[in-house]
């Protein structure tokens, strides 16, 4: 109903300046500034993603509200308020958290991804998913981040709020997120009409790097020209931009990004022992699927001759074979 759904970002609206409020002006919220600092973070940050803190309250947002009058049933719904079975007692969802507002695509407040302070599990809640929010529709920060994407017709993909957010103090206005979960079609096709380049920037960890193997196909699928940043091993963007600086990010990760044949060259070598001549004759013919489905004959041409290169094989039996494994596919 209309009227929930008012109801619903009415409350999440005052529950984001609440918790803006209380970091921004309270002594309750001076540690929690102050973590942000030691990460980074400035007023700059705090007021363009109005981030805000739950303090260590059980009831502090459910007083608010009651205050004025919801109805906290429907705010359980909402996401922002729990209840408990045994009593039936109304408490606060988020507590001792840092409070980061997620946005529709207009930029209304339909959710909130809250980061514990204290490494206490888990590190991230996000809201649930309710008749307001729903992870796999939204890509965190696009209406901030939709000038720039026009400007430079490209989007760059994070794994979090808080790597868009260090992205964009490293000058990297076109920043948008995934919540902790896999990137869906309905994503992807999100992007697809705002830009057609994606770069795709996840953790360089295992996680981040099979994630991004997944995105990448998501992302071809529905027309996306895309290229993956590459960091150190083990970086995610918001430490290598604390480690290396703003200058470093946007020069040699968001503009140095591999292709995307070069990342899937990468990717299929990874736990195979190339001196090992079987696994050698496995991965090429592998590579040379992947150039087999590239549209360019110029660009089949550079990457058999980067292959014939690094393994001297002569580059007339690698495009023998890629002419067999392009019939065998079509
Ligand atoms: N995330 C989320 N829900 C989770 C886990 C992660 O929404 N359950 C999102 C958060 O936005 C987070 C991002 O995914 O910023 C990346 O997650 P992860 O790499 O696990 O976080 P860290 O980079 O380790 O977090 P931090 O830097 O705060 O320690
Ligand atoms: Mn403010
Ligand atoms: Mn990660
Ligand atoms: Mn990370
Ligand atoms: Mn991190």
């Amino acid at each position: 109903k209309t009227n929930d759904f008012s109801v619903a970002l009415r409350a999440h609206d005052l529950l984001q300046k609440f918790y803006h409020h209380f970091l921004v002006n309270t002594k309750e919220g001076k540690d929690a500034l102050l973590y942000l600092e030691k990460r980074g973070f400035t007023d700059k940050e705090i007021e363009r993603f109005q981030i805000g803190y739950a303090p260590n309250s059980s009831d502090l947002a459910t007083r608010f509200f009651e205050k004025r009058g919801f109805n906290l049933y429907e705010l359980v719904k909402s996401g922002l308020l729990s209840r408990r079975e045994s009593d039936g007692k109304f408490y606060d969802r988020f507590r001792n958290r840092i409070m980061f507002p997620i946005w529709d695509h207009q930029g209304r407040t339909i959710g909130f991804g809250g980061r514990s302070l204290s490494d206490e599990e888990p590190k991230y809640l996000n809201s649930p998913d309710t008749k307001l929010f729903n992870k796999g529709k939204i890509l965190y920060g696009l209406h901030l981040a939709k000038p720039a994407i026009r400007k430079k017709e490209q989007v760059v993909l994070f794994e979090g709020y808080i790597d868009v957010i260090s992205a964009w103090r490293a000058g990297v206005e076109n920043g948008v997120a995934t919540l902790g979960t896999s990137l869906t079609e309905e994503q992807a096709r999100i992007i697809r009409r705002n830009a057609e380049t994606v770069v795709i920037c996840y953790d360089s960890d295992h996680a981040g790097i099979n994630a991004a193997y997944r995105a990448q196909s998501i992302l071809t699928n529905v027309g996306c020209t895309v290229r993956i940043a590459k960091m150190p091993e083990g970086y995610d963007p918001d430490e290598y931009i604390l480690a290396f600086g703003h200058e470093s990010f946007q020069k040699n990760v968001i503009d140095q990004s591999m292709t995307l044949m070069a990342f899937k060259m990468d990717y299929l070598r990874k736990g195979k022992n190339l001196k090992n001549e079987g696994e050698l004759i496995a991965y090429i013919e592998e590579v040379l699927k992947e150039i087999s489905m590239l549209p360019g004959a110029i660009e089949r041409d550079h990457y058999l001759r980067q292959l014939s290169e690094e393994f001297s094989i002569s580059l007339d039996a690698l495009k023998s074979e890629q002419y067999q494994i392009y019939r065998k596919l079509r």
